[in-house]
């Protein structure tokens, strides 16, 4: 009895949990509106989950714990649309769209509504729900069949995995990547040797049709819906009826749409958004002109590719033409050789620009890229300036191929064309650029975080053979550091201690700063978590690896392959002997702390200027005594620190009576 009473409140909380969760995800990734604290959100979520696993009877099937498909796929099973996904046909002016009205007038009469939308730059997908519950969803494929991804579709925040009515219909939309989280995840990829994505929607592209959910969980997709396309029992008669219906059931829909009673006023708004789109936070690439009542719409009826009430408007691609003057080719850290564009100066979307991505060389053969072309170069999401081709008319007869480098531009050892990747590669582990960019990397921010060690001194220490792997950074003297140029002795002076402080970094700093294929800052943070010393991280086998949550296949393969290697092995005992701490002494789980301390399970807030502290080392020193280190003040926030300068936080904190600590009473709490 006690038992099932005890069934009855976990269900009756878990019920109450999902809905919660639903409703602070549904403000955070739809109306992007958040009302609660990430940590908030957090607990409220680590608590579902341990009812869950306590009661597996419990689990439903949308609830937010199930977002994280675990399992690889093999493939994606093809699905055949209940009505087939067609395209638009395009307008590319104003004559363009004078023309589309004209016709529609003969087919429907003289009081057309025009529903106007952003044409999102991404692809499309059809989800389902059934009663309420999300329950596929297709890629847009050949328009008649496309690829079921409904466990990907499902890591997506943004998709609701229960509507707030229970309904079954089905509707479509854009799944795009944002702008800021396609530089990120660029940015990444260089990192780790990976070829760029060229644009946001090949991005997303790739992130939604990867096989392991988890790859597409960790990447930041989102979606904009635009049409209803089965409606079950409701009743709906126009296009602006129907998103606002979508949005009442919690499906997110973008914003920035109107109906218009002319097409002179849909051209105001073209010309508008025209403008407005470098500043949109994602990418869109024209508008959608819909008709906007039913009625007509079927009045107007299909061609056999596209509906004839509906036109997508193109923007004209931001393209500029310029002299192709040289090509460049630099070594990354995992030796993937990169060539990049130098151009005569060139005015692009609002900025001077004279270098541009080439990408990789097959790219370069593909486009036959040649010195001396004049070619067109465009923004990649807005923001990479990419050659995208060549203006072959004026191209001279005389023009030569370019020659694909067959020699490592640091080390001149023969580079690899692998078979299955898009770059070069120089494979000399010992290659000077390779090692100097390991380095860079290693006492990056996020890695070791060593100050004042710049690209230029780093340089210096290779070209006069002070260092050659990371260990030697631990050796080197004041003595040697002065015979670099331009370092003076002070400067010398913090740069050692600088690098003595990096010492006792916990685990993962270093095990990010070593540059392992794939360990971005987050694998080497949830490893050293579970792990705890790097000899422990050694001994740990694939499978073992693989089943931490957040880590794929693809992480665990590479980390036992890292730790296989004996330079690898070396390199660690090296760091060792040098007093290089290899333990895991960051944020330890809460129940490991001193809970004695004020700073435990409190939620604190740091602002303005500090005198005494780095921000960064004050966080993670507060984290450590278990405080919950938060950007905003609310009235869950326990301490404002507030140094120099505090502005809006400040008043904020004394509006909601937050007390408020300066840098004096800190330091007596912490001892310093
Ligand atoms: S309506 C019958 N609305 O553009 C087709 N499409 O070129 C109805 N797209 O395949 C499509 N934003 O992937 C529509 N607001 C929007 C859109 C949009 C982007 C894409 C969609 C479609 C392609 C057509």
């Amino acid at each position: 009895m006690v038992l099932d009473d005890d069934f009855q409140l976990a269900q009756k909380r878990v019920d109450e949990l999902i809905t919660l969760l639903d409703r602070y995800s549904h403000e955070y990734y739809v109306l992007d509106r958040p009302t609660i604290e990430d940590s908030e959100y957090d607990k409220l979520y680590q608590e579902l989950l341990k009812l869950e696993e306590t009661y597996p009877a419990l689990v439903q099937q949308d609830s937010p714990t199930q977002r994280v498909g675990g399992t690889l796929l093999q493939g994606f099973e093809k699905v055949e649309h209940d009505l087939p996904m067609l395209s638009l046909d395009n307008a590319f002016d104003l004559e363009g769209l004078r023309a589309f009205d004209l016709r529609l007038r003969q087919l429907v009469g003289d009081n057309i509504e025009y529903e106007c939308e952003l044409k999102i730059d991404g692809l499309a997908v059809s989800l389902k729900y059934e009663e309420g519950r999300l329950v596929q969803a297709v890629t847009r494929g050949d328009g008649r069949i496309g690829e079921n991804v409904t466990g990907n579709v499902k890591t997506i925040k943004s998709v609701p995995l229960k509507l707030k009515e229970a309904v079954t219909i089905e509707v479509r939309g854009e799944i795009y990547m944002p702008k800021a989280s396609f530089v990120a995840l660029n940015e990444d990829r260089e990192e780790q040797g990976e070829a760029n994505f060229a644009n946001p929607r090949n991005a997303a592209a790739g992130t939604l049709r990867n096989l392991d959910p988890k790859v597409t969980a960790s990447r930041n997709l989102s979606v904009f819906l635009y049409s209803m396309v089965q409606y079950g029992e409701l009743e709906i008669d126009s296009q602006s009826e129907a998103l606002s219906k979508m949005t009442e059931l919690g499906l997110k829909t973008n914003p920035d749409r109107a109906v218009f009673q002319s097409i002179d006023e849909v051209w105001t708004y073209v010309e508008k958004y025209q403008e407005k789109r470098t500043t949109l936070p994602y990418e869109i690439d024209g508008i959608v002109i819909k008709v906007n009542q039913f009625e007509e719409q079927e009045q107007a009826g299909y061609t056999v590719k596209a509906p004839r009430w509906a036109i997508a408007y193109k923007f004209p691609a931001e393209e500029s033409k310029t002299k192709l003057l040289a090509i460049e080719w630099s070594v990354g850290r995992t030796g993937v050789v990169t060539p990049t564009a130098i151009m005569n100066p060139v005015q692009l979307a609002g900025t001077t620009v004279q270098r541009a991505s080439l990408h990789n060389v097959d790219l370069i053969k593909e486009r036959d890229i040649r010195i001396n072309d004049l070619v067109f170069v465009r923004k990649a999401g807005d923001i990479i300036p990419e050659v995208v081709r060549v203006d072959f008319d004026s191209r001279p007869e005389s023009s030569i191929p370019f020659e694909i480098p067959t020699e490592c531009p640091a080390c001149q050892s023969e580079l690899a064309h692998l078979e299955d990747e898009v770059a070069l590669r120089c494979l000399n582990p010992k290659c000077p650029a390779q090692a100097k960019e390991r380095l860079i990397h290693f006492v990056s921010r996020n890695a070791m975080n060593i100050d004042g060690l710049g690209e230029k001194i780093i340089i210096q220490l290779f070209e006069k053979q002070l260092v050659e792997d990371v260990s030697n950074l631990y050796e080197l003297t004041l003595e040697q550091l002065l015979t670099l140029d331009k370092i003076a002795e002070k400067s010398a002076e913090n740069l050692l201690k600088a690098i003595e402080a990096s010492k006792s970094n916990s685990m993962e700093r270093l095990l990010f700063g070593l540059g392992i294929k794939h360990v971005g800052a987050k694998a080497a943070r949830l490893l050293s978590e579970k792990y705890e010393t790097m000899d422990q991280l050694k001994q740990a086998p694939k499978e073992d690896i693989q089943a931490i949550d957040g880590i794929g296949e693809i992480i665990a393969e590479s980390v036992v392959a890292f730790f296989d290697l004996e330079a690898a092995r070396d390199l660690l005992e090296k760091l060792a002997t040098h007093g290089v701490n290899l333990t895991y002494t960051g944020a330890k789980k809460r129940e490991t702390m001193d809970e004695s301390s004020v700073f435990y399970d409190k939620t604190v807030v740091i602002t303005g200027k500090l005198e005494h502290f780095k921000r960064n080392d004050l966080k993670e020193r507060l984290t450590l005594l278990g405080a919950n280190v938060t950007g905003s003040i609310s009235k869950k926030t326990d301490i404002l620190i507030a140094g120099a300068d505090a502005g809006s936080k400040l008043s904020k904190a004394k509006e909601l009576d937050v007390p408020v600590w300066d840098e004096e009473s800190l330091m007596k709490e912490i001892g310093q």
